[in-house]
């Protein structure tokens, strides 16, 4: 299969903003309390963080991230988790149908995420509680002392405020399974309300409002429009969540839901630039993907299983196994992201530890990369700079979610500073090789540095504790870089990493 593509040096969609990578972690399952977090492991620290999670953890180079809910987040008493430990409350966790013990509160967290150097990422609880409780988190994690909240911290061990900019006004506050569901107009003002609250703490506060829990859902779209009409002018990012699956067993149109997303996308910009032309309004607001990965596996499964248990304490739930093709899928997904990022400037994984997660972390036990760790780690490490237009001319397909999609999926993305071109490729052809001629104006001199390739796999193979490395990158061949051209075959269903100096 001949395909013929061309990028431009100054065809470029967007700065890149680093933030594109982040990722979203939860008190629910297996995440925190024997994810992260395991006092008496062989690999736990001090403050009981498990080190061997944590170093996989810091080779993806996240640069935030979201905490402590989704669903949890909206009957959470963040007080529950702050003081002696010996003294917090366990509680009924309503989401998830788990107790939660509450020895991990924000303060362990804040310890997590300077370990693995990631910036944090907050939600407020708008569920069960309010603009009240919400200010009165943001003044203990963000003011620096001589208050109420702000002294409470400090008499805790926590002399200097934390620095956290990125505040979540609730979670999925249109879901009818959302404890404190909420009407968008109601939402709405809520939203707004709280954003201005926590703004006049911090005038450099940036406020993430809730758009739809997805694109099916009934109120979508009509949802993010009336509640931006609400708060348009006090909230800086909506934001988007989006799960995938392949019920279906359809390769190709499970590849598709990647342009599914590309038009999720484009509509909520629609209804950003809708408002802000209603309401004549200077600022603007940007996407914040902060939900999306695969979780189809256990999905039926567990909720049968969580919807009838009795409470127990950090339980095995959602702990999927992501195989070959869900790795393919996530490499189109980030490409996805890239070519969007002028809209999409917040992205996360969801999550990020044992629950839907690309590293698993077994109790007691071994922790190990699971397939879609790959993808995400490489448009992490390599993805920052400047997202260019990469015009692809080659077969297409129709199916049930698109019609015309590309079998080659291709983002392209330069650091100047580093002078370097990353070319991220996935060939969705179930059988044909693509026969690739990439015209590289602007970068004639370009060579190539380094190749990794995902390819050869059965697309059901996972990893797992007895085979941590089953499915993995390795170094490609039969790609040449040359005159300004990129030539080479791409074997079919597999994913490249393509970087030229
Ligand atoms: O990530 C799992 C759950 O999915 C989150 O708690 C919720 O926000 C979403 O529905």
């Amino acid at each position: 299969m001949r395909v013929r593509a061309s990028l431009h040096r100054d065809f470029k969609i967007s700065h890149i903003d680093n933030r594109l990578y982040s990722a979203f972690i939860e008190h629910m399952g297996r995440a925190i309390y024997s994810g992260i977090y395991e006092p008496g492991h062989p690999q736990a620290d001090l403050n009981g963080f498990r080190k061997d999670v944590a170093e996989l953890v810091r080779d993806l180079n996240i640069p935030a991230i979201r905490y402590p809910g989704g669903n949890f987040v909206s009957a959470y008493r963040w007080e529950d988790g702050i003081g002696p430990k010996e003294q917090r409350p366990v509680r009924l966790d309503l989401a998830w149908r788990s107790k939660e013990t509450n020895q991990v509160g924000i303060n362990e967290f804040a310890q997590w995420a300077e370990m693995t150097d990631i910036e944090m990422m907050l939600a407020v609880n708008l569920g069960s509680r309010g603009l009240e409780d919400a200010r009165n988190f943001a003044e203990y994690v963000i003011h620096p002392g001589g208050t109420y909240w702000s002294d409470l911290r400090r008499s805790h061990g926590v002399e200097e405020p934390y620095n956290v900019k990125m505040w979540c006004l609730g979670n999925e506050m249109d879901g009818p399974w959302q404890i404190g569901h909420k009407k968008a107009k109601e939402y709405g003002r809520l939203a707004n309300e709280t954003a201005k609250a926590l703004k006049a703490l911090d005038g450099d506060i940036e406020a993430i409002v809730c758009g739809s829990s997805n694109d099916q859902m009934p109120t979508y779209p009509d949802w993010e429009r009336e509640v931006l009409e609400e708060c348009y002018e006090n909230v800086d990012y909506i934001s988007l969540h989006k799960y995938f699956g392949n019920s279906s067993a359809d390769t190709l149109n499970y590849c598709a839901k990647i342009e599914e997303t590309g038009r999720y996308i484009q509509a909520i910009g629609g209804v950003i630039d809708f408002v802000k032309a209603k309401k004549r309004a200077k600022n603007d607001i940007y996407i914040c993907f902060d939900e999306w990965n695969v979780w189809y596996h256990r999905r039926e499964e567990d909720a049968r299983r969580w919807h009838t248990w009795d409470w127990p304490e950090a339980p095995d739930l959602l702990e999927e196994d992501y195989n070959f093709e869900d790795a393919l899928f996530v490499a189109g997904l980030m490409n996805e992201f890239i070519r969007r990022s002028d809209r999409v400037r917040i992205a996360c994984i969801a999550q990020l530890v044992n629950v839907i997660a690309p590293i698993r972390a077994e109790k007691g036990g071994a922790a190990w990369r699971q397939t879609i760790y790959y993808p995400y780690q490489f448009a992490s490490l390599y993805g920052r700079g400047t997202a260019l237009q990469v015009a692809v001319d080659g077969p297409t397909y129709d199916c049930k979610v698109a019609d015309d999609v590309n079998y080659l999926d291709a983002a392209a993305v330069h650091d100047e500073q580093a002078g370097v071109v990353t070319l991220f490729l996935v060939n969705r052809h179930l059988e044909e090789a693509v026969d690739l001629d990439m015209l590289l104006t602007g970068f004639s001199t370009a060579r190539l540095i380094e190749h990794k390739v995902m390819a050869g796999f059965d697309l059901r193979d996972t990893n797992g504790a007895d085979r941590p490395n089953a499915v993995a990158p390795y170094d490609g061949t039969g790609v040449g870089v040359e005159n300004g051209r990129v030539r080479g075959s791409l074997a079919a269903l597999s994913y490249h990493v393509l970087r030229l100096d």
